[in-house]
């Protein structure tokens, strides 16, 4: 199985002692070490400006490993021999000379190298620059970049010039990491290798689709970052749309990360622009005032902590995106992402089309769709829901909705879901880029975000406030119920 072909690397994390490395990084590279996918000779070497040791930084490492991985997967024996590969060096990324150091270290390995840039994206050129001056990188090293890509198209393409500088497209694995969620990987299983769905998956036989992300968690001390973020830059520009076109492109070729990530970027360049016209029927900008979450009271967004209390930054959207393209015409793709919601949950809703004549109890027929609702997160699965005739003498033939249900702990008895950045380190190792982001994605996602943002100062999407642990404001309910549907939650299907 190709998954086990051990791959030797050198990987270098830049920003090591921040807040991804400390909560994703470390414990997805402890799980790979658990399960035997890191080759005996493979280094880590931690980067940050603080004056610290290795020996302070493996016992850092070592207790928030401790505290974070459940009890049943720790083990000492793993736990000694990740730490062992563990070393750090203090560095100021923006000073060439201190970058000898990792000449010196990469001196003599055979190891391909991985530079992980887990730091603010307007560092990401510098880094670079000064990598190549201290002659540390080969055609053969590559680097993972976390989102944001920049604010907008302009600061974007800055960045993705000042990278193409010194590495070539396929040297650069850009993460989102919802794409290296199992659920999301699976819906191109799902869509691609099931003729009963790939046959029944266009304008002709769906009606609509609706993409949910929802959080309960706030701003958890990030104000500073998503004040000047807020929630389509955080998460529509990249997240939500990587699910939209996951759902909506046509069938790749074949799997290479080219095929497929050439899919995506049509569905990209097909999105109907959100112009000033369309902006009151499309768009729903919403806030979170003071609530509550998991039964306890919550601040507003303008109360949390560091906050500016006249911010319009948006903590929740609604959009209704149309797809200009022959396969989408006329089906809606309502997608809406908040924090401070009732619960956390990732979620697609199929709703197909009713069967063309209708032969049973009319007081029946608002039943007659098919949906079909696929769980990424939490309680991974899916459900379809089709339409059987109630059994019993006396029942006639009334229909009543059943659902088919496949719940993947369940069915596939796995002990542990991966987390998505052990999927992705690993497909980074074997230099596999079908889950990252090609350039020219990035772009023309933030091309259809910036027609967004830029006119919503203007007519039509004023910011509406919703109470902590509510599902938005209103009008994302309008949203949708104007065009005589309702999201899934509250159909009470
Ligand atoms: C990140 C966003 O990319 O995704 C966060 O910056 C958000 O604001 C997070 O909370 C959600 O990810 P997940 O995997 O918890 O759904």
């Amino acid at each position: 199985m190709e998954d086990h072909v051990k791959t030797c690397s050198d990987l270098m994390i830049f920003g090591a002692l921040g807040d991804l490395a400390r909560r994703k990084l470390f414990p997805a590279l402890y799980q790979l070490e658990r399960s035997g996918l890191l080759s005996r000779d493979s280094r880590i070497l931690a980067l940050a400006r603080r004056q610290t040791t290795t020996a302070e930084v493996r016992n850092q490492v070592s207790q928030h490993l401790r505290e974070s991985i459940p009890e049943r997967e720790l083990e000492a024996a793993t736990l000694k021999q990740f730490l062992s590969r563990l070393e750090y060096c203090r560095l100021d990324f923006s000073d060439a000379d201190d970058f000898e150091a990792l000449r010196q270290w990469r001196q003599d390995s055979g190891n391909v190298l991985i530079v992980y840039l887990a730091t603010p994206p307007d560092m990401y050129g510098l880094i670079a620059r000064n990598l190549r001056t201290a002659d540390c990188c080969t055609a053969q090293t590559r680097v993972v970049v976390e989102k944001p890509i920049g604010h907008d198209l302009k600061s974007s393409r800055n960045i993705n010039d000042q990278l193409a500088e010194v590495f070539n497209e396929d040297q650069l694995f850009r993460i989102d990491h919802y794409l290296g969620k199992e659920t999301v990987q699976n819906l191109i299983a799902l869509r691609f290798a099931n003729n009963l769905f790939s046959s029944q998956w266009d304008q002709n036989h769906i009606s609509h689709v609706e993409i949910t992300v929802a959080e309960s968690v706030g701003i958890e001390g990030r104000w500073g970052y998503f004040d000047q973020a807020g929630q389509v830059r955080d998460m529509i520009q990249n997240h939500l749309l990587q699910l939209l076109c996951l759902i909506a492109m046509d069938p790749p070729a074949d799997l290479s990360a080219d095929s497929i990530r050439d899919e995506k970027v049509k569905v990209l360049k097909a999105l109907r622009p959100i112009t000033p016209d369309i902006m009151e029927t499309h768009l729903v900008r919403g806030q979170y005032s003071a609530g509550a979450s998991s039964g306890r009271a919550v601040p507003a967004y303008l109360e949390e902590e560091g906050a500016n209390r006249s911010s319009s930054t948006e903590t929740f959207v609604a959009l209704k995106v149309e797809i200009e393209n022959w396969r989408w015409v006329g089906v809606p793709f309502y997608i809406r992402t908040g924090k401070r919601l009732p619960e956390k949950l990732s979620q697609i809703v199929i709703h197909f089309k009713p069967a063309p004549h209708y032969i049973f109890d009319l007081d029946q027929k608002h039943l007659a769709h098919n949906r079909l609702i696929i769980r990424l997160q939490p309680d991974e699965g899916m459900t379809l829901q089709i339409l059987n005739k109630d059994q019993g003498l006396d029942k006639g033939m009334r229909l009543r909705q059943g659902p088919l249900e496949l719940t993947f702990s369940e069915a596939f008895e796995t002990e542990r879901i991966p987390d998505a950045y052990e999927r992705l380190l690993w497909e980074v190792m074997k230099g596999n880029q079908y889950l990252f982001v090609r350039r020219d994605e990035v772009e023309y996602a933030w091309r259809w975000v910036d027609g967004i943002i830029a006119n919503w100062n203007g007519r039509g999407a004023p910011l509406k406030r919703y109470a902590a642990g509510t599902w938005g404001p209103v009008a994302s309910i309008a949203l949708i119920t104007r065009d005589g549907r309702s999201w899934y939650e509250d159909a009470g299907y």
